[in-house]
């Protein structure tokens, strides 16, 4: 298929990677008709809803490029199977969450929703296609997805390529813009295979430039979407583990970060110690790899790799613990401001944040958590909550208060935990909320986003992640 034929994308999945990466490339490719196919009705109403305010991610320049391609040539809508046999090209964009039964449970990726959109492709398409795997995938899944479009499908040539995506929620746009690379896997032996691989360049190359598209056999692309995903994680649980260290030491692990990420070969980013890692794929994708490779009989790489989660646990666990410890050993019917629930800045998502594994662990010592989000639902809060099954609904009803103002939330609170680094906590009156909580004031920052001296100086006992003691005003 050649490149200049692709004139109908579709998209499975409009989810934070399949709404945003098609966007990107309606915008940037005005001659290519993009549509963007979920079985989630609301989901698509949402995508579709007049209102920008309402679409149903949030992502900063989001709404901007919606606004200037949908109903141009970036179409949303739950006619999945008229959205395939239009189009040549189909991304598949479809959640690829750990498994909660059977094999695999826990730890393998369930390919449920990937088998029924590869399925729903081989029944009703009525032409040759190119089938692009956009979703985080097992390396070798463009094995299975080729047995079930061969053995479904009737007749028709299918090309399937690997197209990780690397954006990150929060920076999404920019990400799809000016990425570090794109990367294409596919069949270079064959032309037709080389030719699918060319025509997916084609339409990355409207906007990235030609030598940041990268080219491999499939299996080298799907792997690298889990590889480099477990050296970032990595990266984040080892600065972890060097701020418990610090605590202990004097040393400030902010200072050791600084110190070791000048060296070129190391590199500055992700070395930001934090409460602990959150968000959908980290812990997802590194469960997958360590189960490949017990799969495949390679323990040592599995406990390797597996070290990064259970240093990441200890993380979130370990800030939990010292609120309480530091509460004089017990959170019971105290008031905890929570500032912050998503599991970074920028994003309305929360999925595997480290606010709730820590509210639940506060909560199992009957603490009252008040969190305030500007961004995250009273709703997604409890959701959030409920799904750990740690308790019943209603327990988690009676200690936890979504509070809509962090005036009122951190209002005669016991203690304020920062649990995701919005800027806006860093401008806000603190003598202000100092001076309306209970005494002694105490603040967890599980970001190291404030100023600790400054706070300390207004009177709060601050406890910053990686710094030896607890701050306190030496005036
Ligand atoms: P998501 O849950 O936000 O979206 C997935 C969407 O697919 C949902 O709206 C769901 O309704 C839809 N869907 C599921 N089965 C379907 C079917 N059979 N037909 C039509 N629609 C169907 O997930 P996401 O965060 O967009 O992630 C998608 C994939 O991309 C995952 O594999 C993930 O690992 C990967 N990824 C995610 C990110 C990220 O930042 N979220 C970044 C890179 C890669
Ligand atoms: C991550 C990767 O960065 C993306 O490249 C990848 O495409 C994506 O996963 C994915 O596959 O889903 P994302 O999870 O959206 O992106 O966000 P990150 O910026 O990577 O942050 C992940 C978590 O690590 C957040 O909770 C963040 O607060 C934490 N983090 C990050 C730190 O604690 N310290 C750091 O230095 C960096």
């Amino acid at each position: 298929m050649k490149s200049n034929n692709i004139r109908n994308i579709c998209c499975i999945g409009a989810g934070y990677v399949g709404g945003p990466t098609m966007a990107v490339i309606a915008q940037k490719c005005p001659e290519i008709n993009v549509t963007v196919v979920d079985i989630n009705e609301q989901r698509i109403a949402d995508w579709n809803d007049e209102d920008l305010d309402k679409l149903p991610i949030y992502e900063p320049g989001l709404k901007e490029v919606v606004a200037e391609a949908r109903g141009r040539n970036l179409f949303f809508s739950t006619e999945i199977d008229q959205g395939i046999r239009d189009a040549e090209m189909i991304f598949m964009s479809v959640n690829t969450p750990t498994k909660t039964y059977g094999k695999g449970k826990g730890m393998a990726a369930d390919l449920k929703f990937v088998e029924l959109s590869a399925r729903r492709i081989a029944e009703v398409a009525t032409d040759d296609k190119i089938i692009v795997e956009k979703s985080t995938l097992p390396v070798r899944t463009a094995e299975a997805i080729r047995s079930i479009l061969d053995n479904v499908g009737n007749g028709i040539n299918f090309q399937i390529l690997s197209n990780p995506e690397f954006l990150a929620e929060g920076t999404a746009i920019n990400d799809l813009l000016y990425g570090d690379r794109v990367l294409i896997g596919g069949d270079h032996s064959t032309p037709e295979g080389q030719a699918a691989m060319d025509a997916l360049t084609e339409v990355y190359a409207h906007w990235m430039p030609r030598e940041r598209i990268l080219q491999t056999n499939v299996w080298s692309s799907e792997l690298s979407k889990l590889t480099a995903n477990a050296f970032l994680a990595q990266r984040v649980s080892s600065i972890n583990a060097i701020s418990a260290l610090c605590e202990k030491t004097g040393a400030d692990v902010d200072e050791v970060a600084r110190a070791v990420g000048t060296d070129s070969r190391v590199g500055p980013k992700f070395l930001k110690s934090s409460v602990g890692f959150g968000g959908s794929c980290f812990q997802k994708d590194i469960l997958n790899l360590v189960y490949i490779c017990r799969s495949l009989g390679l323990e040592e790489v599995a406990d390797y790799w597996e070290q990064v989660i259970i240093m990441n646990d200890y993380q979130k666990r370990r800030f939990a613990e010292n609120i309480i410890t530091t509460l004089y050993n017990t959170v019971s019917d105290k008031k905890i401001a929570f500032l912050g629930w998503a599991f970074k800045k920028d994003t309305n998502d929360t999925r595997e944040t480290a606010a709730m594994y820590v509210a639940d662990h506060l909560i199992e010592d009957h603490a009252n958590i008040h969190p305030y989000d500007p961004k995250v639902t009273e709703k997604q809060m409890y959701e959030d909550l409920n799904h750990l099954n740690t308790r019943s609904e209603e327990e988690n009803k009676g200690r936890l208060k979504v509070e809509e103002d962090p005036y009122k939330a951190t209002k005669k609170a016991h203690a304020i935990a920062i649990l995701t680094e919005w800027d806006q906590f860093i401008d806000y009156d603190w003598q202000r909320i100092y001076n309306n909580m209970k005494k002694p004031a105490f603040l967890f920052d599980g970001r190291n986003i404030l100023d600790a001296n400054k706070l300390s100086k207004i009177g709060f006992i601050v406890y910053q992640i990686g710094k030896s003691d607890k701050v306190v005003s030496s005036t």
